[in-house]
């Protein structure tokens, strides 16, 4: 499935930067989940550009759900969210049609669809497609709530400025990032990251930078050997989202350096819970999660259209060319993906609780339906 993603829980992403619409098809959801629409638009709020540090495109991203909610409750069939693009300006495409961005889609996406691809704006590759990975992903950030799983995400590193890691009041640390488009823990690290943003901008230029995620309340358990491992799930499912180029768990490539006496996460009984002292396997072991928070990373790249001239080719005369580019973009794209890896996060643990206790487990309703 090219545009589908997950097993129990699944998601189609469909639309075009520059196309009417965009959307998402959500399916195996449990019924009786009582949605916020009002949450949905918040999410979209935070994943929206704003400002000098994100591109001058605005969307009102005013969605409208046509299908599997029924009095403000999923009805357990296809839940589909629509988007209108509002504010696409194709011109800026034309021009550029036979030279491909460097760093961008254009190139792998004509030899793949042979120049009937809809170029305009990146097309099916753009980011803006990730406003409807957001809107589904507010349902089932939604869906996880009930269960009391949360997830945050902060903008550990930016243009080489790193915000500071996430502290022992873990509900302190996600209040702070909730309503925050621009997620960090620290104010004035965020601050430096915002002039280095604008100041990339200034020349033209970008810049990238990682997001670091915690995900608190799953239980231990879930994830499946050999191939659906729950770091394989959920990097397969980080790896859609454009830009993302590393995805690391735990210590993740530091653990190579390190000695077994200090990779591994002694247990102790906390209670009788069973818990580890140190969480460097970010909370999976065997591809299972082991009750401790899971913890990972994704490096985002720079944004790849910038304003300088590049080297690039001309697909249609065979030639090297030049490219001054047009169009309007993102200096940064990594405080904007932060809400998005939050929705791939969501659908994935969504998909693998389903499949661990069945599909009604995500909406409290099972044991009493609807009186
Ligand atoms: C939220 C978001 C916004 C993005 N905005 C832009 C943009 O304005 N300009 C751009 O060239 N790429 C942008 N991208 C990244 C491209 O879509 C991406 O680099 C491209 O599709 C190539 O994919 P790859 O980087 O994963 O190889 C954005 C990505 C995300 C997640």
């Amino acid at each position: 499935m090219k545009n589908s993603f997950g097993t129990s829980v699944t998601l189609t992403l469909f639309g075009e930067s520059h196309g009417p619409m965009l959307g998402a098809v959500l399916d195996g959801l449990a019924p009786g989940l009582e949605l916020d629409e009002g949450f949905i638009a918040r999410q979209l709020g935070l994943r929206r550009p704003a400002g000098r540090i994100s591109t001058a495109r605005r969307e009102a991203d005013e969605f409208q759900i046509v299908s599997g909610l029924f009095e403000g409750h999923t009805t357990g069939t296809p839940l589909t969210i629509l988007i209108p693009n509002a504010d696409a300006r194709s011109r800026d495409y034309a021009a550029t049609r036979a030279l491909p961005r460097p760093g961008h889609a254009d190139y792998t996406a004509y030899m793949k669809y042979h120049g009937f691809e809809d170029y305009r704006g990146g097309g099916h590759f753009s980011g803006r497609v990730t406003a409807a990975l957001v809107a589904a992903g507010a349902v089932c950030i939604q869906a996880l709530r009930t269960r009391g799983i949360w997830i945050g995400t902060h903008v550990a590193r930016c243009a080489g400025i790193a915000d500071r890691d996430f502290g022992a009041d873990w509900k302190a640390d996600f209040a702070l990032l909730e309503n925050e488009a621009f997620a960090v823990l620290d104010p004035a690290a965020g601050e430096a990251m915002r002039t280095a943003i604008e100041a990339a901008a200034r020349d033209g230029d970008s810049v990238g930078g990682v997001l670091e995620t915690a995900v608190l309340g799953l239980p231990a358990g879930v994830g499946e050997p050999w191939f659906d491992t729950l770091e394989g799930l959920l990097a397969h499912g980080l790896f859609s989202i454009p830009a993302v180029k590393g995805v690391e768990f735990g210590a993740g490539f530091g653990l190579s350096e390190l000695r077994g006496s200090a990779a591994n996460d002694a247990f102790f009984m906390d209670g009788d819970t069973v818990r580890t002292r140190t969480n460097h396997n970010g909370g999976i072991n065997g591809g299972i999660s082991n009750g401790m928070p899971l913890l990972y990373r994704c490096a985002v790249k720079p944004t790849p259209s910038i304003y300088k001239t590049q080297q690039t080719v001309d697909m249609l005369r065979g030639t090297d060319a030049e490219l001054s580019l047009r169009g309007r973009h993102d200096p940064a794209i990594v405080h904007r993906a932060r809400v998005v890896v939050d929705s791939v996060s969501a659908l994935v643990l969504c998909d693998a609780l389903a499949l661990r206790y069945g599909t009604d487990w995500l909406a409290r309703q099972e044991a009493e339906g609807r009186r």
